[in-house]
């Protein structure tokens, strides 16, 4: 029997990028979400919907979870609610967030499901004034600073102890700053918006500055497809790094691009931090290595000039 994937949170920007390359690969994927919505399948594959099987449900019913990881081989588990969403909705985050990653890792452990890899984020650590290092090293002490952080500090953990108790392997990763075509909702979502916004001559202010670690959504998603493959004992959860530099550079990098240069940025600081050491990522588990910053820039603009 050949592989075959189950991708929650399917519709999302990380989960689009992972049946589209899944796909490509020729791999089976049963594609998990809420709701139909095809807007980031059709942005990122030329207006096309990958012919892959989709299913709607609803992660905190464990019935429809069981039911979609039925003859799946590995779980790919994005599905989440993000920081805005859960500030305005904590018990609701706490049910797709937390309750949501506990039916998952039953529905593997009901339907003999070989391995999970599983999206935390750099929310469980604080700010950078938390720490004395700019870039984290990778056993920093996680500070969690909003509800999100704190609801994946607790998926972190309790797939340890799925391990521990019913032998369950997964993976987990924290992508920081996710940016390229389909990353259009979150808190960090702004530079992307930016990048369609000069492709399309249309001026744009992100509302905030200070540094942040870009990733390109397409290797996010191929980091989290070789998490979902990769053999590593336990269930650790891996710093994965793009390029951490700051707000103004990556504009910068956008009027270079585009020509367009009526995208500004503010000085707010988030509250995360600058970077962290994904080193045991790449060396200790191999992990894919990201494009490079401004290659993913001129891809993401190419992809967003495609679709106007
Ligand atoms: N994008 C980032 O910068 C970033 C950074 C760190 C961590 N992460 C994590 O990576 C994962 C994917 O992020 P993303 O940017 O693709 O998120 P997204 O918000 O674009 O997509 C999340 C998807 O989950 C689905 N979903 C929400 N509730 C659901 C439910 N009850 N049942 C089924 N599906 C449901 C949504 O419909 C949506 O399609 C998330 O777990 C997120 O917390 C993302």
């Amino acid at each position: 029997m050949g592989d075959r994937f189950l991708v929650t949170g399917a519709n999302g920007c990380i989960g689009a990028w992972v049946v589209k390359l899944l796909h490509a690969e020729g791999v089976d994927v049963v594609a998990f979400d809420l709701r139909v919505d095809e807007h980031r399948h059709r942005l990122i594959n030329a207006g096309a919907v990958p012919d892959v099987e989709w299913m709607q449900g609803d992660l905190t019913v464990q019935t429809d979870v069981v039911a979609a990881a039925a003859g799946t081989t590995h779980i790919i588990h994005l599905a989440a609610l993000q920081i805005p969403f859960c500030r305005a909705d904590p018990a609701g985050g706490a049910a797709v967030n937390v309750t949501g990653t506990v039916n998952v890792f039953q529905a593997a452990k009901k339907q003999g499901v070989g391995q999970i890899a599983q999206a935390s984020s750099i929310a469980v650590f604080g700010r950078s004034s938390d720490y004395a290092e700019r870039i984290l090293p990778a056993n920093a002490p996680r500070l969690p600073n909003t509800l999100y952080g704190v609801y994946k500090v607790a998926t972190e953990d309790l797939a340890k102890v799925f391990w521990a108790e019913d032998g369950i392997r997964s993976v987990g990763l924290r992508p920081h700053t996710v940016f390229g075509p389909g990353r259009d909702q979150g808190l960090t979502s702004l530079p992307s918006v930016g990048i369609e916004h000069a492709v399309a001559g249309q001026p744009f202010h992100i509302d905030f500055g200070g540094s942040l670690d870009f990733q390109y959504a397409p290797d996010v998603a191929a980091a989290f497809i070789h998490a979902a493959r990769v053999d590593v004992q336990g269930a650790p959860t891996f710093n994965i790094a793009g390029e951490s530099t700051t707000v103004a550079a990556f504009v910068d990098m956008i009027h270079a691009v585009t020509g367009f240069h009526q995208i500004t940025h503010g000085a707010q600081l988030l509250p995360v931090v600058d970077g962290v050491d994904a080193t045991d990522w790449f060396e200790r588990a191999g992990g894919p290595t990201p494009t490079p910053l401004r290659a993913a820039i001129e891809e993401s603009a190419r992809v967003f000039a495609a679709a106007n």
